[in-house]
């Protein structure tokens, strides 16, 4: 019998966000190797008692529970909380069918750094731990946003493009290669019904791009959006100071 897996995708941006771009590359490898999946949108089906019933069936019959969230202020979203709360009840209630299942968590960081993630990550470990999950690890993805503009095949393909000599070799496809590796092995090793070592997602733990980069990179938006307003000139004004 083909195994299930339940990915819930707990970002309120849906299919704009990185959870999703990311959780659903890992769906496309799942079902390559004939893997059932069945996707819940966190915010939508909590709101919905008949689809928070219908997803908690799905645990129920699954042999992977993948969840895909945001990182906000550290920490989970208040919906990926929530989510928990109620899997945790069913769980404690014993309204489970017996059942080795594993949990696997992608969470996805603004910052560069991976190691914003590294508490969510122990949060989900305790989740799984408490309620007879399999911790079967995490990926700390940093930079999400990426992922969230270009899926990661997409990414890669457009990277062949770039000359050798490139800049964005070093600071993206380098990376992203990484983390499609990373991504394959976890897979295979999840559809195996083994966790996934951690010297695997250990390979994660760097920093893609000098921090000035980055910082640089993102303080390049504002001069553009000043403009539209003509207060180009005025973006170092302090007038709380007057
Ligand atoms: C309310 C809020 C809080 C955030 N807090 C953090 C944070 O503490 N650290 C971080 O690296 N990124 C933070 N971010 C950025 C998001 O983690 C980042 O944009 C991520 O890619 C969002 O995932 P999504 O695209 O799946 O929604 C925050 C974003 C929001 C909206």
């Amino acid at each position: 019998m083909n195994k299930q897996l339940t990915f819930l995708m707990c970002s309120p941006r849906g299919d704009k966000s990185a959870s999703h771009s990311i959780g659903s590359y890992l769906v496309s490898l799942f079902e390559e190797k004939e893997i059932i999946v069945k996707t819940f949108g966190v915010y939508k089906t909590l709101k919905n008692q008949e689809k928070t019933e219908e997803m908690i069936k799905s645990i129920d019959d699954s042999d992977i529970v993948l969840i895909s969230s945001p990182l906000y202020i550290d920490q989970a979203p208040y919906m990926t909380i929530k989510l928990m709360d109620i899997i945790s009840e069913v769980f404690q209630q014993g309204k489970l069918s017996n059942k080795t299942r594993h949990l696997f968590a992608i969470s996805n960081a603004g910052f560069l750094e991976y190691y914003h993630n590294s508490l969510v990550l122990k949060i989900y470990e305790q989740f799984a731990k408490k309620n007879d999950l399999i911790w079967a690890g995490g990926l700390p993805i940093g930079a999400a946003g990426t992922y969230a503009t270009y899926p990661i095949p997409e990414f890669l393909k457009m990277m062949e493009q770039l000359p050798e000599d490139d800049y964005r070799q070093e600071i993206y496809n380098k990376p992203t290669k990484i983390l499609d590796s990373v991504i394959r092995s976890s897979v295979k090793h999840l559809s195996k019904g083994e966790i996934v070592p951690k010297d695997d997602l250990q390979k994660l733990e760097f920093i893609p791009m000098p921090l000035e980069s980055y910082v640089k990179g993102a303080n390049s938006t504002w001069p553009e959006a000043a403009k539209q307003f003509g207060a180009e000139d005025k973006l170092r004004d302090k007038p709380y100071e007057r």
